[in-house]
């Protein structure tokens, strides 16, 4: 894997679960204060370039730098010539002359994909309009923890409730690639793009993963252990947040649609959440929310990436 543009770059579930087993490992040496990866990016330089807000990705990704020996670059396009207009190519080229490898957020897809082409260093999606790949490998590995096993993971039921945007096209890649059995619920508009779908249909019939997409949640719930949403409105769908909150509102995750899943539900977020919107206080709050843990565990998974770019 030379970049990480999306999930697909991973190329088998085989590989992904590869990259889970080794953050486990990284983690528990972490916590045990072992020396494990530490030290091994020692003299390398991280970018961390945001075109748009960052907590988690941000903090996660510099922590992981800074973790592994290696100093991390934060820089926000509002501080770039990026900003009066430089290309991404030309930042690409002269970035590549300075870091060891980038971690990109930015809007539209294509400018990543133009960023990597341009690029001697690995280049990682650090969130785009179309993925979110960190973000749907730092949950798988969240649900391998508390479910124990990959396998066990892959008898769960994983409904993901709210807008078909960049985590849940690369969390259905991740599931298809899996084998994992995962249902979208979303209104029709709001559900993954069609080549997106075609692409996932292919992959699970290799892999034996059930993908189900409806417009009903309480049909996605029936049964689920994991209960996954994501705000109604991402960055940069601003203009369209109005009628997204119409079209959306009978898809918030709250304490009576919890009723219809499992017992021992785990409920996710990405975050950051819009409280009361896709999700109610005493859902994200209550004694199924493991948001963050999830969020805990960016870093870790974080680490695992940048070892396997610059290996
Ligand atoms: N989930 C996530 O990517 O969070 P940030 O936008 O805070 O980085
Ligand atoms: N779908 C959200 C995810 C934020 C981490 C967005 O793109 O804004």
């Amino acid at each position: 894997m030379k970049h990480l543009l999306s999930i697909l770059d991973i190329g088998s579930g085989v590989a992904v679960e590869a990259l889970i087993e080794s953050s486990l490992k990284l983690k528990r040496d972490t916590l045990a204060g072992r020396k494990g990866a530490r030290g091994q990016l020692s003299g390398k330089t991280v970018g961390i370039i945001m075109e748009k807000p960052s907590t988690r990705t941000t903090v996660s990704f510099a922590v992981a730098a800074h973790q592994l020996g290696a100093f991390p670059l934060i820089l926000s396009s509002s501080d770039m010539q990026r900003k009066r207009g430089e290309t991404v190519a030309d930042t690409a080229r002269t970035l590549s002359r300075y870091l060891d490898v980038v971690a990109f957020r930015t809007f539209a897809h294509s400018d990543i994909e133009v960023f990597a082409r341009n690029s001697d260093i690995p280049v990682i999606n650090a969130l785009t309009d179309r993925e979110h790949p960190c973000q749907a490998l730092g949950d798988l590995l969240t649900i391998v923890e508390k479910k124990k096993s990959l396998e066990n993971v892959r008898r769960t039921k994983i409904a993901f409730i709210g807008d078909g945007n960049n985590v849940l096209v690369s969390w259905i890649y991740l599931a298809a690639m899996s084998g994992l059995d995962f249902t979208h619920a979303a209104p029709r508009r709001y559900s993954a793009p069609r080549e997106v779908r075609k692409k996932v249909a292919a992959l699970a019939r290799a892999s034996g993963a059930k993908i189900t997409y409806t417009e009903s949640a309480s049909d996605a719930l029936k049964g689920a252990g994991v209960i996954y949403t994501d705000v109604w409105t991402s960055m940069g769908d601003e203009a369209e947040a109005a009628e997204r909150q119409d079209a959306f509102r009978s898809y918030q995750v709250n304490s009576k649609l919890l009723e219809a899943a499992a017992d021992d539900a785990i409920v996710m977020h990405c975050l950051p959440a819009r409280r009361g919107e896709e999700i109610t206080d005493d859902v994200i709050d209550g004694r199924h929310s493991i948001v963050f843990d999830q969020a805990e565990n960016r870093l870790h998974i974080q680490k695992t990436i940048l070892l396997e770019v610059l290996k």
